[in-house]
């Protein structure tokens, strides 16, 4: 080979990286202004085959009509058939795909989004659908402090006692102040100290998941890890905790979803708009 010929590659190689990096500075800049768009004109901000665990390829960054990256994925097919290269371009045409969700995450919201609300109000549903809609990062109280303590709530309780559950809660929110863009699903109790929610106010927007001591029962009532349930597994219970709690809850709250009877793609949306439409 001559060293012509070596150059004339290098250059064209060169030339496909400068045509990569133009055309994802590009796709950033065009889903921001989808993003923007979206939420101007209320339009459905989540993906919900994302969120869900569907489509192929990895999924897209805008909302569920009109969006451009969903016809592409026959197009890639075509392109990528015969193509010994196929998985590796797959795979880092997914990268992109998550990479654009978090570019869309960042121009809906830039706080942190911190759930509260009583046991079985739907705060680990939501915050995983949330994760996969928007390719961000979650923290979920109880399970860091599960796994930090190498044992669960239930013998946390047992053998230390509820006080001391109750710190490790306000020190990990301590902990978590420098964060951000992420989602925090907090224990149902955590709005209880006002320590937690000095913090909390602090660190991004509280959001506030309320259902009906029913609802609450029905996905509560198998469980058996949530030690101040355990014993009291019943309607009347439940009411009268939630009422105990109610003012601490709304007191914290900056925005506030009622999950009864709803799914947790139309939960999200409205948690999204709320929160986009009320950033600073
Ligand atoms: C608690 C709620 C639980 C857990 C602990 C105490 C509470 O979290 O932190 O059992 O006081 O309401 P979930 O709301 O996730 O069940």
């Amino acid at each position: 080979m001559q060293i012509q010929d070596k150059e004339k590659l290098q250059e064209r190689i060169r030339q496909c990286d400068e045509h990569i990096i133009k055309a994802l500075i590009q796709r950033m800049k065009l889903t921001r202004e989808l993003a923007e768009l979206d939420q101007k004109y209320h339009l459905p901000l989540l993906t919900r085959d994302s969120a869900q665990g569907g489509g192929r390829g990895g999924d897209h960054d805008g909302s569920r009509e009109d969006n451009p990256s969903e016809g592409l994925h026959g197009y890639l097919d075509t392109m990528l058939r015969d193509c010994p290269d196929e998985t590796m371009i797959r795979e880092i045409y997914q990268t992109v795909m998550e990479s654009s969700k978090k570019v869309r995450a960042q121009s809906l919201f830039s706080c942190n989004i911190l759930l509260v609300g009583f046991m079985g109000t739907g705060k680990s549903t939501v915050s995983s659908y949330l994760v996969k809609a928007l390719g961000v990062e979650e923290v979920d109280t109880d399970r860091l402090i599960e796994q930090r303590e190498g044992r669960s709530i239930a013998g946390i309780f047992e053998t230390d006692g509820e006080a001391y559950f109750r710190r490790c809660e306000t020190q990990l929110l301590a902990e978590l102040q420098k964060r951000k863009n992420l989602i925090i699903s907090c224990g149902g109790g955590m709005v209880l100290q006002e320590e937690n929610v000095r913090l909390m106010k602090e660190n991004g927007k509280i959001v506030l998941l309320t259902a009906s001591p029913e609802t609450i029962y029905g996905r509560v009532k198998d469980s058996r890890e949530r030690p101040l349930l355990n014993n009291n597994m019943n309607v009347e219970f439940i009411a009268g905790l939630l009422e105990k709690r109610r003012p601490k809850y709304l007191k914290a709250a900056d925005i506030i979803i009622d999950t009864d009877g709803r799914d947790v793609a139309d939960i999200c949306e409205e948690l999204i708009e709320k929160v986009a439409g009320s950033a600073e």
